[in-house]
């Protein structure tokens, strides 16, 4: 006889509803903080945040370098997967580190250089302003596009039509965009030299690009104004590969692995606890709370909960384990507020697998999870990884799972040792970019939080109230008994 059989089904997220609560104007959309915390930080417990409740999967076909930066500048977090080489890996990392959003890497020219060799330049690169520098990168002047003419200065030197240092406004040691904003609006110049305390060229920031920066204020930096990122770890490699991460820059990483009850996750966390004390990592998954006090012990300052139930995934088929991702937030939730009870450590609870919408995002949030991973969701952008495709007249990109033959060409798939797939390959239609999505998909959670009467998650996990839902409601609940032609449908599903 099995030790435990349960008798109540296991439900997911589709098969709940909100309730709605009384609204007020403190509750309006405009008034709604998606703020969440990313995981439990000794130095107090919002110490790491996330401005939305939305990370990406660690996946080769979702989560690359384009997504990381993308994604961090509107709030979330993308982690970049980890079946592929360290060194790749960590590359990603550092690429992602460095980007500085609007602050331009510099293309430079000396000053000896002739007008006619700039304008050659100009015409092949595509663009007109460039800075002068002397062999020690030390800024003597600027050239912009008002500044020469390709046929009448030809012959001229750069430094005979450049404007000299000294008639430059320029921005000592600058690295966030408002300051550098600040000082460019009060000057006359279309373009920021960012220098260091010697005199060094360090970047260029334009004014036209600007505005467009200005667009993203819940862009989640660190303490140097560098974009946050986390990365996936295995449960093999870690002792070389944490370090190459952590070495390339590493906010938070997360361990990859189907199921996160194990010997080996045990070993990875203590191995980080012991080598990497401030260095937060995210355990999972596990899907009980047995599961969770588990990698509470060994270390973990999240919890990724979730199993089987990823739009990719085949390990409920294969093996036969999992549970409807609702049973598990509230099972394992249950447990984290417990354990908040008893050591005051708040431990985020990430709902991974299977999340389709932002329905399904606002329920897992209202059960108690923290903020959801998704993969399908972010698959389907512009700043996947992935080359699009036209089937039929669809545009679609591909999205395989990490456990499926194509990701576990790369040996240490988290699935390698497997002797058989637990995920599948196939296609997702092209959405666009994340920047056309996300805000609509951020509204509708924000819009079911003002009508649940909260104006942000802690106070949406204190007063959400949900009820099952039958199968038939749930088809009420959809556009029904009516004829809808393609063509006059302003309704359209996220789900495609
Ligand atoms: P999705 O958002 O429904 O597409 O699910 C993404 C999640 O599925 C990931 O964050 C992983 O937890 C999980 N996953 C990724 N690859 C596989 C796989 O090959 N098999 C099973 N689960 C997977």
């Amino acid at each position: 006889m099995a030790k435990k059989i349960i008798k109540e089904p296991s439900r997911t997220l589709m098969e709940y509803r909100l309730l709605p609560g009384y609204t007020t104007h403190e509750t309006s959309i405009d008034n709604i903080s998606l703020e969440t915390c990313l995981a439990w930080s000794p130095e107090g417990e919002w110490k790491m945040k996330l401005n939305i409740p939305i990370v990406s999967a660690a996946m080769q076909s979702v989560s690359g370098v384009e997504m990381g930066i993308e994604l961090a500048r509107l709030g979330g977090l993308a982690f970049i997967f980890c079946s592929q080489t360290v060194e790749n890996e960590a590359a990603m990392i550092r690429d992602i580190k460095s980007y500085k959003a609007g602050f331009v890497d510099p293309f430079y020219v000396n000053p000896d250089m002739l007008i006619g060799e700039v304008f050659e330049i100009s015409k092949s690169k595509g663009f007109n302003t460039f800075p002068v520098v002397d062999v020690n990168h030390r800024l003597l002047g600027i050239l912009t596009k008002n500044d020469y003419s390709g046929t009448h200065h030809a012959s001229l030197k750069v430094s005979e039509r450049m404007i000299p240092r000294k008639d430059l406004v320029v921005g000592v040691n600058i690295l966030d965009i408002k300051e550098a904003n600040a000082i460019l609006r009060e000057s006359h110049q279309s373009v920021l030299p960012i220098v260091n305390e010697e005199n060094q060229l360090k970047f260029l920031v334009f004014r036209k690009d600007i505005r467009n920066h200005m667009n993203y204020p819940q862009e989640l930096l660190d303490e140097q104004k560098r974009l946050l990122t986390g990365a996936a770890i295995n449960t093999y490699d870690y002792e070389e590969r944490v370090p190459a991460l952590v070495e390339a820059g590493v906010d938070i990483v997360a361990v990859d692995s189907s199921d996160g009850f194990s010997f080996y996750q045990k070993n990875t966390l203590a191995w980080i606890s012991k080598n990497y004390p401030s260095l937060p990592v995210i355990g999972g998954n596990i899907i009980t709370k047995e599961g969770f006090r588990f990698l509470v012990d060994c270390g973990a300052r999240a919890v990724k909960v979730g199993m089987g139930g990823g739009s990719i995934c085949i390990t409920q088929e294969q093996k036969g384990t999992g549970r409807g991702l609702a049973t598990a937030i509230i099972e394992v939730v249950a447990e984290r507020d417990r354990y908040y009870k008893e050591t005051g450590r708040y431990i985020p609870v990430v709902a991974d697998g299977g999340i389709v919408d932002s329905k399904d995002i606002t329920i897992a949030i209202a059960l108690g999870a923290d903020y959801v991973m998704m993969g399908r969701y972010f698959a389907r952008m512009e700043e996947s990884p992935t080359e699009k495709i036209q089937i039929g007249s669809r545009i679609m990109k591909p999205y395989w799972g990490e456990g499926s033959a194509r990701a576990r060409e790369w040996k240490s798939s988290r699935y390698y040792q497997m002797k058989f797939a637990e995920g599948v390959e196939g296609f997702v239609q092209y959405a666009g970019k994340l920047r056309d999505n996300l805000p609509e998909t951020l509204a509708k959670i924000k819009a079911s939080m003002s009508s649940c009467g909260v104006k942000n998650i802690p106070e949406f996990h204190q007063k959400a109230e949900l009820e099952v839902v039958s199968a038939l409601s749930i088809r009420e609940g959809k556009v029904h008994d009516i004829y809808m032609p393609e063509e006059l449908a302003e309704y359209k599903s996220e789900k495609y």
